[in-house]
C-alpha cells in the first residue's frame, strides 16, 4: 500500500526521499511524487509509474534542492492512477502540502462543505480534501498548523498516515496515524518520517512508532512532541533503538528480492526455531506460550484469522493442531470474519497470523474478537508492528525483512511458529506420545538442512519453467496438510506471473476442475510419500487419461510417480505433517521462473500491495 517519506534537516531532501521511495517499493504502488520546499517555493513533481519515473520526471520538471520535503507512493483507492491523484496534494492556497495513506471515508461531505465555502478540486482524491480541510480550519481559528491537523482529523472518519507541512513554516513537519503504520527517525538534527523504518535505517537507528491516533508535531532544534489527536494528551516520546540493518533490507546479489528470500529460507527457519526448539533435552521453550499455556489448553477452539498467504499457513496449523494437539480448529478469512457476526467465546483462543503485522482486515479482526472476549494471539514477522501491539500475546517469526510482494519466508517461517505451538500443547496436552514428540522435535530441527536441498531443484524447476511459460491456466492439486500447499503454489503462480492458476484438494477435482483437463493444461502436483500416497497416484491417473501435464513434486526415490508424471522434482522425504515446509519450495521457485521468463515484475507485481492497509 501507500508509502509516505518525509524529511526535515541539514541533508538535501531529495535523494533522501527518492532512495526511501525505493525502500517502500515493495508495499505495492501505482504512482509516485514528492514535494520540496527550496526557500523560496514549493517544488512539485508527480507522476502515474514507477519511482524511477518520477526521478527522470522531478529531474526535469524541477529544481531539486530544500532540505524540507514529503514523497509518496500512492495505491489507487479513490480516484484512478494518473498524474493528478498522485501524492502530493497542495491546498488551494498553495501553502500546505500532504502526504497520505488510508481511506478517509466521510470525504464526500467534506468535499460538499469546502465546495461551499470556494475550495477547488483537481483530483479524485479523498487526500486533496483532507489538506483543505487543514486549511480551512487553519485559517477559520488563526490555528497553527499542528492544532489545525488535530482539529481536522478529528472530523475525519477512516483510517491515515499522513505527513504534513506548511511552506510558510519549513521547519516543520506534521505526521498522524490511525490505523496505518508510520514510524519517525530521530537523527542528530534531522527527522525522518516514513511507512517502515526501511528508508532511514542508514541514517539513524533510532525510531518512534506512532500508536494509532497519535500525531507529532515534528519541529527541527526543538522537542519533539507526541499528541493524542482526541484529547491533545502529551505522549513521551519512546525512542526505539532499532535492530534491522542495511544489508538486510538490500538484494544481497540475487537478481530479485524474492528468489533472495526463497534462498534465505534454511536460515530463517533455523532463527526462527533458535533458542525455541531444544530437540535433545526434548523441550520447546516459547515465552509467549508458557505465560499463556493456561489459555491454550482449555480453550474449547481455536480460531485463526489471516489473509492471503498467512492464511494458507493458517490451514496447515489447522491440520497441524488438530492432529497433534486434538485442539478443533477453525480457519477464516479476517476480512470474512470481521464482518459476519461470528460467534466468538471467551473460551476461545484467536491466532492471528501475518507478516507484516499491518493488513487492516487482520487488525480489525483482533479487535472485535478481543471486544468478545477471547484471548488471541499474534503470529507476525514485523517486530513492534500493530497487529504486534494490539494482540495480548505473541510470537516473532524472526523471518527478517521480506521485500518481495509475493510472500515466500514469511509462509514457511510462520508454519515453523504454528508446529512448535503445536508440539508444545500436544506435550502439555498429553495428546502425542513421547517418542513420536521427540522425533518431530529431531526432524524439525532437520527441516533447514532438507529445505537447502530443496533449493537444489532449481535448475529442474527453470527447465519446467522453460516448458510451460505461456500456459493460460494451471492447477494446482494436493491432499492433507499438502492441499494448503497447492493452494499456496496457485496463489503464487497467479500474483507473479497473471497466470489463471486454481489450488484444489486432489480429490474434489472430480467434482470440476477435472472438466478443464485436457493436453494444454499443467497440472502440479504435490504427491510426496505420505498417508494417502495411493489415493493421489489415482488422481494422477485420472490426469493422465485425460492427457494433463503432470508435474509432480515427489520424494527421493519415488518410483509409482515418476512412471505417471511428464516431469518430477524430488524433495527430501520426512513426516507428513512437516512436509510443507518442503513441498512449497519448488513451486515457488517454478513461479519464480515463469514470472521471470514472462518478463513481470516479479517483485513488484502489478496491482498487488505487500501490505494491504486498507480494507
Ligand atoms: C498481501 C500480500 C500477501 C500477504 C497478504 C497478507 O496480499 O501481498 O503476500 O500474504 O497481504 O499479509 P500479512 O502481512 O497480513 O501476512
Amino acid at each position: 500500500m501507500c508509502g509516505i517519506v518525509g524529511y526535515i534537516g541539514h541533508r538535501e531532501a531529495y535523494p533522501v526521499i527518492i532512495k526511501g521511495l525505493k525502500r517502500l517499493e515493495y508495499r505495492g504502488y501505482d504512482s509516485a511524487g514528492v514535494v520540496l520546499y527550496d526557500g523560496t517555493d514549493l517544488k512539485l513533481s508527480k507522476t502515474k509509474g514507477k519511482v524511477s519515473d518520477l526521478e527522470a520526471r522531478a529531474e526535469k520538471e524541477i529544481s531539486l534542492n530544500g532540505s524540507i520535503g514529503i514523497g509518496h507512493t500512492r495505491w489507487a483507492t479513490h480516484g484512478v492512477p494518473n498524474d493528478v491523484n498522485s501524492h502530493p496534494h497542495v491546498s488551494n492556497s498553495g501553502n500546505l502540502v500532504i502526504v497520505h495513506n488510508g481511506i478517509i471515508e466521510n470525504y464526500e461531505p467534506l468535499k460538499k462543505e469546502l465546495i461551499k465555502r470556494g475550495y477547488v478540486f483537481h483530483s479524485d482524491t479523498d487526500t486533496e480534501v483532507l489538506v483543505n480541510l487543514i486549511e480551512e480550519v487553519k485559517k477559520q481559528d488563526n490555528l497553527k498548523l499542528g492544532k489545525a491537523v488535530q482539529v481536522a482529523l478529528n472530523q475525519v472518519v477512516g483510517a491515515y498516515a499522513i505527513a504534513v507541512f506548511d511552506k510558510e513554516r519549513p521547519n516543520e513537519i506534521v505526521a498522524a496515524r490511525l490505523g496505518s503504520p508510520l514510524a519517525i527517525g530521530v537523527g542528530k538534527d534531522e527527522f525522518f518520517v516514513a511507512s517502515d523504518a526501511s528508508p532511514f535505517i542508514e541514517y539513524t537507528s533510532n525510531a518512534i512508532y506512532l500508536e494509532d491516533e497519535e500525531m507529532a508535531i515534528i519541529r527541527l532544534h526543538k522537542p519533539l512532541k507526541i499528541r493524542k489527536i482526541k484529547d491533545d494528551t502529551l505522549v513521551d516520546p519512546y525512542i526505539q533503538e532499532l535492530q534491522m540493518n542495511l544489508e538486510q533490507i538490500e538484494k544481497g546479489g540475487y537478481d530479485h528480492f524474492m528468489l533472495k528470500e526463497i534462498y534465505e529460507q534454511p536460515s530463517v527457519i533455523k532463527d526462527t526455531y533458535r533458542g525455541r526448539l531444544h530437540a535433545n533435552e526434548g523441550l520447546i521453550k516459547m515465552a509467549g506460550i508458557e505465560d499463556n499455556l493456561q489459555k491454550f489448553l482449555n480453550a474449547d477452539r481455536i480460531l485463526i484469522i489471516a489473509c492471503g498467504t498467512s492464511w494458507h499457513a493458517g490451514l496447515v496449523a489447522e491440520y497441524i493442531f488438530e492432529e497433534f494437539a486434538r485442539i478443533p480448529v477453525e480457519v477464516e478469512y479476517a476480512s470474512e470474519f470481521r464482518y459476519r457476526n461470528p460467534i466468538v467465546r471467551p473460551t476461545d483462543v484467536v491466532i492471528a497470523i501475518s507478516q507484516s503485522g499491518e493488513t487492516a482486515d487482520t487488525l480489525a479482526a483482533i479487535k472485535l474478537a478481543k471486544e468478545q472476549g477471547a484471548f488471541v494471539f499474534g503470529v507476525c514477522n514485523v517486530v513492534g508492528s500493530s497487529i504486534s501491539r494490539e494482540t495480548h500475546a505473541g510470537a516473532y517469526t524472526h523471518a527478517g525483512p521480506e521485500i518481495g510482494v509475493a510472500s515466500t519466508k514469511a509462509f514457511t517461517t510462520q508454519i515453523t511458529v504454528l508446529t512448535l505451538i503445536a508440539l508444545r500443547l500436544a506435550q502439555a496436552k498429553g495428546t502425542m506420545n513421547n517418542s513420536d514428540f521427540h522425533r518431530y522435535l529431531q526432524e524439525l530441527e532437520l527441516i533447514p538442512e532438507k529445505v537447502a536441498e530443496a533449493l537444489e531443484t532449481n535448475l529442474v524447476a527453470q527447465t519446467i519453467a522453460a516448458v510451460y511459460k505461456d500456459a493460460p491456466n494451471a492447477l494446482y492439486l494436493g491432499r492433507g496438510y499438502n492441499f494448503p500447499v497447492a493452494l499456496e503454489g496457485a496463489l503464487k503462480l497467479k500474483e507473479i506471473s497473471y497466470i489463471h492458476a486454481e489450488g484444489y484438494p486432489a480429490a474434489e477435482m472430480k467434482h470440476g476442475p477435472i472438466a478443464l483437463i485436457d493436453e494444454s493444461m499443467p497440472v502440479f502436483i504435490i504427491a510426496p510419500q505420505q498417508e494417502h500416497y495411493d489415493k493421489i497416484v489415482s488422481n494422477i491417473q485420472e490426469i493422465k487419461s485425460r492427457s494433463g501435464k503432470i508435474i509432480a513434486v515427489v520424494t527421493k526415490g519415488d518410483t509409482q510417480v515418476k512412471a505417471l508424471a511428464d516431469h518430477v522434482i524430488e524433495i527430501p522425504a520426512t513426516s507428513d505433517a512437516l512436509s510443507p515446509l518442503l513441498t512449497t519450495i519448488p513451486l515457488q521457485l517454478l513461479s519464480y521462473h515463469i514470472a521471470v521468463m514472462r518478463e513481470c515484475n516479479v517483485d513488484q507485481p502489478r496491482n498487488l500491495a505487500k501490505s494491504v492497509t486498507v480494507e
